[in-house]
């Protein structure tokens, strides 16, 4: 058992943000072996029930739960940063070519490490993350995350068409690799596994039709793909399913929504679409920095909340501009702001940050588990540091309010603010 003295960042079951400015954390080992909270709240409360516990003294520092991104492509790592007109040129002229040499064990692996690095420097601790085509890609993230301890979700991306050599599959083989590949990695540790169609226009509708089935026999495993990011692709989409209401509804028709089914995007949704998640529990993966990089449009939250669709946010990196939460929280506030039914809106940093931890864990199924830091859930958590800029330290120390500092650092913040990050409480 071991604690740790600091300001305490954590949720309620509402998403309301509660903050012990004198806190403590406690942490120990659990049934599973995976290191979880114990106890958290007021040091001056808490700390006469645990006499004797080693605590670590970060008095100054703030922990905070790791933070959850949904939706990430590790393969892209070093796509980030290419221009193009939009999504298709983009992954045509730049990440087919890339991922094609993820069939490649040894490049993959040496990819898997900087990612996971990149990752828990940023304070990421779980990510939902695609894999490329190859199963080599698959196992070598795992094997990577797996040493460290993650809690991880990928898989195979599945694209039997429209995708050039080094990167399209075969039907009938994706599939029976996909299901090895659940076989071998669900479940083990605290690896889960993704049925991983890239997008309906990549994948024939044998192999969607494959990948339903997949998802029905392992009702427990995710489900993940992209819908209605950009217009030509919507298009497409509509072009090659005529006869599906609509694009999302494609993964409706091939049994592909349900809970554990993440959507990265879902900007160019109709009003059934959104009722469509809300009903089948699948959600939605939402990445402002690729949107806004890519010119994709702008996530519609008051019509996702309306609906009562569920959701949380995402880098999207090699689409998405960055690793860290920081500048993904503030390009969704941006994004917040280009509402369309209400110009302005202005998300409170509490509810930004939540996207990127509790609610992105109960998006994913996993709330209670990771993202938060109440008793029962695994031990994964940050340590930052408020004055970790000159400017961030003088903002910081003139905040009045939880929301200011929150604020403060939304806007500041960035890999420098992250001191520490601490996986399964070692
Ligand atoms: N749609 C299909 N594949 C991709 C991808 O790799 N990135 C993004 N942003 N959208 C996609
Ligand atoms: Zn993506």
């Amino acid at each position: 058992m071991q604690g740790f003295r600091a300001s305490i960042l954590r949720f309620t079951d509402d998403a309301i943000p509660v903050f012990d400015v004198d806190g403590l954390l406690v942490v120990g080992p659990s049934g599973t072996g995976v290191s979880m909270v114990l106890a958290v709240g007021d040091h001056g409360s808490l700390a006469p029930r645990f006499p004797g516990l080693a605590v670590q003294d970060l008095r100054g520092r703030i922990i905070a739960p790791g933070f959850v991104d949904m939706h990430v492509h590790y393969p892209q790592t070093d796509v980030i940063g290419a221009p193009a007109a939009g999504l298709l040129p983009w992954l045509e002229d730049y990440t087919y070519p890339h991922e094609s040499r993820f069939h490649e064990p040894a490049y993959a692996s040496e990819v898997a490490v900087i990612f996971f690095d990149e990752l828990l420097r940023q304070g990421v601790t779980t990510a939902l993350t695609f894999a490329t085509s190859h199963v080599a890609s698959v196992n070598a993230a795992f094997d990577e995350a797996r040493s460290r301890g993650l809690r991880f979700i990928t898989g195979k991306v599945l694209q039997d068409r429209h995708s050039p050599d080094g990167v399209r599959d075969e039907t009938e083989q994706s599939l029976i690799d996909t299901e090895a590949l659940i076989r071998r990695w669900h479940g083990v540790d605290r690896l889960g596994y993704a049925i991983t169609p890239r997008f309906a226009p990549t994948s024939t509708p044998e192999q969607l039709r494959g990948a339903g089935a997949l998802a029905a026999k392992y009702a427990d495993v995710w489900i993940q793909s992209h819908v209605a990011e950009n217009l030509d692709e919507v298009r497409w989409a509509n072009e090659l399913f005529p006869q599906s209401r609509s694009y999302l509804g494609v993964y409706g028709d091939f049994g592909l929504l349900r809970q554990r089914a993440v959507y990265a995007h879902c900007i160019h949704l109709d009003a059934e679409d959104r009722a469509q998640m809300a009903r089948t529990g699948a959600v939605a993966a939402v990445s402002p920095t690729s949107n806004l990089f890519l010119g994709s449009g702008f996530f519609d939250y008051l019509a996702a909340d309306a609906a009562g669709m569920r959701y949380g946010l995402a880098s999207d990196v090699g689409g998405g501009t960055s690793f860290s939460p920081f500048h993904t929280m503030l390009a969704a506030y941006y994004v917040g702001r280009e509402n369309q039914t209400k110009p302005g809106l202005s998300l409170s940093p509490g509810q930004l940050w939540w996207q990127h931890t509790a609610g992105a864990a109960r998006a994913l199924g996993l709330e209670g588990v990771v993202g938060n830091l109440q008793p029962g859930c695994e031990a994964d958590f940050v340590v930052l540091d408020p004055n970790a800029t000159p400017l961030l330290a003088r903002k910081t120390s003139q905040a009045n309010s939880l929301d200011e500092l929150l604020f403060a650092l939304i806007v500041l913040g960035d890999d420098r603010v992250v001191v520490q990050t601490v996986v399964a409480g070692g």
